[in-house]
């Protein structure tokens, strides 16, 4: 039996994310900045909708870590439709934290976008330590929440409907509150006929962190991290590594 929760979405992916594109790579590219080459590490890289952004601002080498084997479908797919992608990016099948020991001992700059909240309190521990160990001085990391801000339930939200051809892609979601520090996301996605007619809807239920900018930037703070101000959306929080801790 496979756990992965995004093989019920995997196959739409692309056509989900394709509305925010535009803003996410414009703020990813606002919060992280140039870069001067290197490897460049994007964690939960999904079907990888950052690389080009990441590879565009300088990186050297791309590693796109993603655990889930569905998802990787576009990952590769991304990847290997651009040859300069293909030359540059190698794909690690794994997650945060088992996926360390295949990534290089120095990083110019790491992502995580949509997909801290998916980490144990262990793993997200271990992707404070690496992050100093591993990052350059002045190496940032940028990552990006998804609601809720706070522990809370949410009830059932309309997040649109995306046509792609004569199909139209609708997606729903609600969350509950499962924990102090958990909420349980159930998320269902409708494919729909031109007469908006449902041909078929799949759904998937997950646990999610709920984390607030200001608990991830204590933990940052704790491993040498400093919260970088920056002109994009709330939800992206973009950190820069200014020195070592004692002790790390
Ligand atoms: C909402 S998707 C975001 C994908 C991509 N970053 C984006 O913004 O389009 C979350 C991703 O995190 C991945 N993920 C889940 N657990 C993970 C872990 N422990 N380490 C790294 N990625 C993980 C999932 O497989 C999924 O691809």
């Amino acid at each position: 039996m496979t756990t992965d929760m995004y093989d019920a979405n995997a196959e739409w992916y692309a056509a989900l994310v394709a509305p925010w594109k535009e803003d996410t790579d414009r703020t990813l590219r606002e919060a992280l900045g140039e870069l001067a080459g290197g490897d460049v590490i994007d964690l939960g890289s999904g079907i990888g909708s950052s690389l080009p952004v990441l590879r565009d601002l300088g990186a050297q080498r791309l590693f796109a870590v993603e655990p889930s084997a569905a998802m990787r479908v576009g990952l590769m797919t991304t990847v290997a439709a651009d040859a300069d992608l293909r030359a540059r990016t190698t794909i690690v099948a794994g997650g945060v934290p088992d996926a360390f020991d295949q990534l290089p001992d120095t990083w110019q700059a790491a992502t995580m976008l949509n997909a801290i909240g998916h980490l144990s309190e262990e793993a997200r521990a271990a992707l404070w330590r690496t992050l100093a160990e591993r990052l350059v001085p002045g190496g940032r990391f940028v990552l990006s929440l998804q609601p809720p801000a706070i522990v809370s339930d949410i009830p059932w939200t309309d997040f649109g409907t995306f046509a792609v051809g004569t199909r139209q892609l609708a997606t729903r979601g609600r969350a509950e509150v499962m924990s102090e520090t958990h909420v349980e996301w159930e998320m269902e996605w409708s494919l729909l006929d031109a007469d908006g007619a449902v041909l078929e809807t799949r759904s998937a239920r997950h646990p999610w962190r709920v984390l607030t900018p200001d608990q991830l930037t204590t933990e940052a703070e704790a491993h040498g991290l400093k919260l970088l101000p920056h002109g994009g959306a709330d939800s992206f929080l973009a950190y820069e590594l200014t020195g070592r801790v004692v002790g790390e």
